[in-house]
C-alpha cells in the first residue's frame, strides 16, 4: 500500500527547517491549504453558481474584477485572519496591505503577500488558474506590520512561497528553502497528498512561452532569442515548441516539469514589464531557485531586486537553467 503523506503531515514532519517556527508555520500553511480547497471547489463548480464573469469593479491595477478574484481574495484572507499567525496581508486586489488588529494576529509572526487568483482572463474559458503566496517574517517588533519594514524586504528573506494550480488536477507546490515539493488534492478525502517531491527544473528544454503578442514593442535581444528558439539546430534540440496559457502558475508550472523557459519582457503598456514583484515573481523565482531554475528580470536575480511599491511590476525572465542564461546572453549582447 502507497504510503500517503498528507500536506500537515509533510509540514509537521520538517517544521524543524523554519528557524525559531514551534506550530506557527505550521498552522499559517495549513489555513492556506484549506482556503485553496475552497477555492478549488468553486473553480470546479464555475458555470454552475454564480462565480464566473466580471463584479463590475475596477482593481488598483486598473483590471475589471472578476467574481473569483474577489472571493479567492476574500476566502484565503479570512482563513490567515483565522490562523492567527499573519499580522498583515499584501494582495493584488487591494490598494494597501491589510492589516490584522484582531486577537493574537496584531502580533502574528509572518507577513504574506499574494495573488488571490492569477489568470483571471481564463476563468470563464475553463482554462487553468492559480493562486500565488510569498511568506516572510515580519521584521517590525509587534503591532500593526509597516509597509516599508515588512513588505519590502527582498525577495531573499522569503520564509516559503508557493502556489496552487487549478488545473486538470488541483496541485499546491511550495519551497521553505530546502527544495520544491507538491501536493496533489485528493478530492476523496479532502487532503493535500505529496505526489511530486524534491521537485526539479530540468537544466534545459524544448518550451518557450512568451506573448509573442507584444513582439513589435519587445527589446532587440528578445526578439532575436525568439527568433533563435525557432532556427532549425538538431544539436540544440531547435526549433523549440512555443506555449503560452496566459495564467502564470501554468506555464511555470509545465516547464518546471518538462523545462522551458518563461519570458515576460516589457512591453509599451507596460514599461517595466507587465508582472507584479511582491506577489508574482519573487514567490515563483523562489521556487525556481529551489528547484535548480533561475529568475531574473534580465539584468539581475529577480530575489534581490529591492521593493520600492506594492505593486510595483519587472519585467520576468524564469525557468530552465541553461535557457535562462541564453536568453541573459541574448539581452547582454544586443542591449
Ligand atoms: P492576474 O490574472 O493575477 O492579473 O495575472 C495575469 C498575469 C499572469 O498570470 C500571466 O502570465 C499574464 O498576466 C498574462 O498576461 P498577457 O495576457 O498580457 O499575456
Ligand atoms: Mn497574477
Ligand atoms: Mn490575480
Ligand atoms: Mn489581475
Amino acid at each position: 500500500m502507497h504510503k500517503v503523506t498528507t500536506l500537515n503531515q509533510f509540514i509537521i514532519e520538517r517544521q524543524a527547517e523554519i528557524p525559531g517556527a514551534t506550530g506557527e508555520f505550521s498552522r499559517l500553511l495549513h489555513h492556506i491549504g484549506i482556503a485553496a480547497k475552497k477555492v478549488h471547489r468553486e473553480v470546479n463548480k464555475a458555470g454552475l453558481v454564480d462565480i464566473l464573469g466580471k463584479v463590475g469593479s475596477i482593481n488598483v491595477q486598473g483590471e475589471d474584477q472578476q467574481k473569483l478574484d474577489v472571493y479567492a481574495d476574500k476566502t484565503f484572507m479570512d482563513e490567515l485572519r483565522a490562523s492567527g499567525e499573519c499580522c498583515g496581508v499584501a494582495t493584488e486586489e487591494n490598494q494597501d496591505i491589510v492589516v490584522f488588529e484582531e486577537g493574537l494576529s496584531k502580533d502574528g509572526k509572518y507577513i504574506i503577500c499574494m495573488d488571490p487568483l492569477d489568470g483571471s482572463s481564463n476563468i470563464d474559458v475553463n482554462v487553468s488558474v492559480g493562486t500565488i503566496f510569498s511568506i516572510y517574517k515580519r521584521i517590525s517588533p509587534i503591532g500593526e506590520p509597516l509597509v516599508m519594514e515588512d513588505f519590502f524586504q527582498p525577495g531573499t528573506e522569503q520564509v516559503a512561497a508557493g502556489y496552487v494550480i487549478y488545473g486538470s488536477s488541483t496541485m499546491l507546490v511550495y519551497t521553505s528553502g530546502n527544495g520544491v515539493n507538491g501536493f496533489t488534492l485528493d478530492t476523496s478525502i479532502g487532503e493535500f497528498c505529496l505526489s511530486h517531491p524534491n521537485m526539479q527544473t530540468p537544466e534545459s528544454g524544448k518550451i518557450y512561452s512568451i506573448n509573442e503578442g507584444n513582439y513589435v514593442n519587445f527589446p532587440v535581444g528578445v526578439k532575436k532569442y525568439i527568433k533563435y528558439c525557432q532556427e532549425k539546430d538538431e544539436s540544440t534540440n531547435r526549433p523549440y515548441t512555443s506555449r503560452y496559457i496566459g495564467s502564470l502558475v501554468a506555464d511555470f508550472h509545465r516547464n518546471m516539469l518538462k523545462g522551458g523557459v518563461f519570458l515576460y519582457p516589457q512591453t509599451s503598456s507596460h514599461p517595466t514589464g507587465k508582472l507584479r514583484l511582491l506577489y508574482e515573481c519573487n514567490p515563483m523565482a523562489f521556487i525556481a531557485e529551489q528547484s535548480g531554475g533561475l529568475a531574473t528580470d534580465g539584468e539581475q536575480r529577480i530575489l534581490e531586486i529591492k521593493p520600492e511599491a506594492l505593486h510595483q511590476r519587472v519585467p520576468l525572465y524564469t525557468g530552465s537553467k541553461k535557457m535562462v542564461q541564453k536568453v541573459q546572453e541574448f539581452l547582454t549582447f544586443f542591449n
